[in-house]
């Protein structure tokens, strides 16, 4: 394979994926558990990532972004530090999703599947995240927050920096 392209990665620290390609070689099937690795050390799965994963396991970037455009875990750009998911399934749109959608658009700054100008968070809306008794229903990185309120939502801000 091409030994250029592993030696290109410095913006993303060639070291740190080395590690994490390192930490799955070998293994069967662990293409999917790397490139999450990947993705929770640089927030996406950067392009020089791919490279370096491509030129060390032997594989073509093709194929792993046949991978990573099949799951939506999966992000190619980067993305806020913390990731908001607003609920807009039918059952928290009726018991106010939209407004906390738009309070946070509002107060962010940012519309929907965007970065604020502060890389602090990127907002996106979900179909469902099956907890509808609960509704309405957000969620922030792996934080659940149920029957939200739009006045809770500046102290729910506060805790990710
Ligand atoms: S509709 Fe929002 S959790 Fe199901």
């Amino acid at each position: 394979m091409n030994k250029e392209i592993s030696t290109s990665v410095s913006a993303v620290k060639r070291e740190d994926v080395m590690k994490i390609i390192n930490a799955f070689r070998d293994q069967p099937g662990a293409l999917i558990p790397l490139l999450q690795a990947v993705q929770r050390e640089y927030g996406y799965v950067p392009k020089e990532a791919v490279d370096l994963i491509a030129d060390e396991l032997g594989m073509f970037p093709v194929d792993i972004y046949g991978v990573l455009t099949f799951y939506a875990q999966f992000y190619l750009e980067p993305r806020g530090r913390h990731t908001i998911r607003v609920c807009e399934g039918t059952a928290c749109y009726i018991m106010g999703g939209k407004d906390i959608l738009d309070r946070l658009k509002t107060d962010l700054g940012v519309e929907e599947s965007k970065t604020t100008a502060d890389g602090r968070f990127y907002l996106e809306t979900v179909a469902c995240l099956g907890c509808c008794g609960m509704a309405p229903a957000m969620m922030i990185d792996e934080d659940f927050y149920g029957n939200c309120t739009v006045g809770q939502l500046d102290e729910i801000l506060k805790k990710y920096e």
